[in-house]
């Protein structure tokens, strides 16, 4: 079974969505461990309630984002980690590291790719009056939320909506749409030659959009 490491800042939902389909076995991996910059992050109980090695470091300890992601990037490679999975890990992450990390490296960001890249995508959609909002699971690399696309959530935005009805909806199909694509790439369904993304055998010119 691959070994994933997830990052995380904060909450941890989508880590709570991956560790309960590592443990229904819908996605065969293992987690080898959990890292957040921030001491606090609730992701951290999450990770030990389910008896995950966690560690912290913080950004706060290093005097350049260099020196921080190298010591990430050596609690990562001491856990044995073949794949990084950001979760709600909010520091930028230098070449350096993205490069030490090439092809095994996603992330979630709430929003259609590549619209809505950065901070607070759910308030911009409903200022922009879109009709469609969700979630995009990418490859990263050195630019912000700028890797090739592996997949797509969508969700409507509905009358009435505000940002935390939004936030909540996008959330739901985040936590369906992080574990699914991992399952894929857990099973070499999804595999990353040269920088791009191919499913079943196919390069993926564009993402797979789904519906939940
Ligand atoms: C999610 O909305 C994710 O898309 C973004 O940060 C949030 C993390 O939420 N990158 P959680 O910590 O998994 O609950």
């Amino acid at each position: 079974m691959p070994k994933f490491a997830v990052l995380i800042s904060g909450s941890g939902s989508n880590l709570q969505a991956i560790i309960d389909a590592v443990a229904g076995r819908r996605l065969r991996a293992q987690i080898v461990g959990v890292l957040s910059n921030n001491a606090e992050a609730h992701g951290l109980n999450r990770a030990s309630a389910a008896k995950i090695p966690t560690a912290v470091i913080s950004h706060k300890d290093y005097a350049t984002r260099e020196a921080f992601d190298a010591a990430m990037a050596t609690q990562l490679d001491a856990w044995g980690a073949e794949v990084i999975v950001l979760a709600g890990f909010m520091r930028i992450l230098s070449p350096g590291f993205v490069k030490h990390f090439d092809g095994r490296l996603f992330n979630i960001h709430p929003s259609l790719l590549p619209k809505y890249k950065g901070l607070y995508t759910h308030d911009r959609v409903l200022a922009a009056r879109e009709r469609e909002h969700g979630c995009s699971i990418h490859l990263v690399n050195a630019a912000l939320d700028d890797g090739p696309v592996v997949a797509q959530a969508i969700v409507d935005v509905q009358a009435g909506d505000t940002a935390a009805t939004l936030t909540e909806r996008v959330h739901k199909s985040e936590h369906k749409l992080y574990p699914l694509v991992l399952g894929w790439l857990a099973d070499k369904r999804l595999q990353v030659r040269d920088g791009q993304p191919w499913l079943d055998g196919a390069r993926l010119a564009q993402p797979v959009c789904l519906r939940f």
